[in-house]
């Protein structure tokens, strides 16, 4: 009759169930099941492809032990193989998924045991009863056998007792579903992470504009975490990490519904333009016929015709961005008010939809344009409301939708402030903004030299919208080299 502690058996169960990492809990399975069963040696073999690779072997006699690194065979695989000329047993338990219990190798007929032999001969050991189990998940898959040696009793090596078969076979078993759930988590953690990607990766080709932004922004991300960890400034975990690269990934997710006339908007008009110059042009048609049937006199069509022109040139300049002085807008705003007859109806040299734009004082975005270019964040946020995110990502909803906030306040969407914004917050603002100013693929304008974008972010920051100190910590980590 065998004995063993239940209560051990319980709590190696709990330990096996909860460990996540794969070699430890490899580790623990072998080891228990050597206690267990007072054994001497053990080696486990785990399943890789169409062999056994060496993963744990250890002989407590000879105080030998050794773990194999980066998933690496201690020793060459041994083949599985097919049924007819399987002759290792450890092959033959991965195989079919049967138990062997051999009292002693060297009178057993249905194995070739040379390999053993030889390595007896090699180290002066002498291999007598082994147990080989199958490490069986619950889909009936053979992941890995145990192979326990020379069972001891009172210093004695004797066969193991068959009380220990469905022992050890639980035990096996556990680790097998403990770890195949731990390869589902990591590949389903894959799968969204490279899901996460592709979206994102995606939603910035929707603009030929900055269409790495994203990626830019991971990778400058990703080098910093690396060194502020290094110097052991900020308490950077890989799963932290993680975390805070997969809120880079997704910050401007809410984009995918931004129209894209408004993202490529590289002048006030846009679009419009073209409708402006045709109707400049028209104008000047119809002066000329009003000019041949003698309804407008020379005078007044010269002047018509120069009026046209200054205001063509007013137009294409203040279109392309330029900052027009006031009387040049007040030149815009009479060209409102200024009409032409067509078809007996009074028309509009510029619509007040046209004045609009062309009164953008900064960038190219109306104020009814930047609310909606604004607006990615919310609907970022809305987006990402509606994903069950884990533990591990709980913060990516929060500080993604803040990536637009400024330490003053005076941010969007909700003008927080202060400690309301995170470290990480602060670090998803500065890298957006980074990027946003050095991208080298805007076909309109040049990249900004990392000098000057710095310092316009120093700027930023000296005027309370940024966060010094991190600032500082990122212009010192140089996370946007390349060599990083
Ligand atoms: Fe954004
Ligand atoms: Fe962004």
């Amino acid at each position: 009759m065998i004995s063993f502690d239940v209560n051990r058996l319980l709590e190696i169960g709990m330990a096996l169930s909860t460990e996540k990492d794969t070699r430890k809990l490899l580790t623990i399975i072998l080891d228990e099941a050597m206690n267990i069963t007072s054994c001497d040696a053990g080696t486990l073999y785990t399943c890789d492809g169409n062999s056994l690779s060496f993963t744990i072997m250890v002989t407590k006699s000879l105080g030998y032990r050794q773990v194999s690194e980066n998933g690496q065979s201690l020793l060459p695989p041994v083949p599985i193989g097919k049924l007819e000329d399987c002759h290792n047993v450890s092959a033959r338990c991965a195989l079919t998924g049967q138990l062997f219990n051999i009292p002693d190798v060297y009178s057993e007929q249905r194995f070739d045991f040379s390999g053993t032999k030889k390595y007896d001969e090699m180290t002066g050991y002498r291999t007598r009863s082994i147990l080989v189990i199958p490490m069986e998940d619950n889909y009936g898959k053979i992941i890995g056998v145990l192979q326990l040696i020379n069972a001891t009793e009172n210093g004695e090596v004797v066969p193991f007792d068959p009380e220990y078969e469905p022992v050890i076979s639980s035990l096996a078993s556990q680790a097998a579903i403990s770890l195949t759930n731990m390869n589902y988590a990591t590949d389903i953690a894959e799968l969204f992470d490279s899901f996460v990607r592709v979206m994102s990766t995606a939603i910035d080709s929707r603009t030929p504009y900055n269409a790495n932004h994203t990626r830019n922004m991971a990778k400058y991300g990703s080098n910093f975490c690396d060194w502020a960890a290094k110097q052991g400034l900020w308490d950077y975990s890989e799963s932290k990490k993680r975390q805070f690269i997969m809120s880079i990934w997704l910050h401007d997710v809410g984009k995918l519904t931004t129209p894209l006339e408004i993202m490529d908007k590289e002048t006030k008009l846009g679009q419009g333009l073209g409708k402006v110059l045709f109707r400049f042009n028209e104008i000047s048609l119809l002066s000329k016929i009003a000019l041949l049937e003698g309804r407008m006199s020379k005078d007044e069509y010269e002047k018509t015709l120069s009026d046209i022109s200054e205001a063509q040139e007013l137009v294409l300049q203040s279109n392309a961005g330029a900052r027009l002085p006031d009387e040049a807008l007040e030149t815009i705003n009479a060209l409102g008010q200024r009409t032409y007859e067509k078809d007996g109806e009074a028309l509009p040299w510029i619509t007040q939809d046209e004045l609009e734009h062309l009164r953008i004082r900064h960038g190219t975005l109306t104020a009814g344009e930047r609310k909606i270019m604004e607006s990615h964040v919310e609907m970022t946020e809305k987006l990402l409301s509606q994903l069950e995110f884990t533990p591990e990502y709980a913060m990516v909803p929060v500080w993604t939708s803040r990536h637009h906030e400024a330490l003053d306040g005076s941010g969007y969407p909700r003008g927080l402030k202060g400690e309301e914004l995170s470290n990480e917050v602060r670090l998803l603002t500065i890298l957006d903004i980074f990027d946003a100013l050095t991208a080298r693929d805007r076909p309109y304008k040049p990249p900004m030299p990392v000098d000057k974008a710095l310092s316009v972010l120093h700027d930023m920051a000296d005027k309370g919208k940024l966060d010094k100190d991190i600032l500082r910590l990122f212009e010192e980590s140089r996370s946007w080299e390349e060599t990083q």
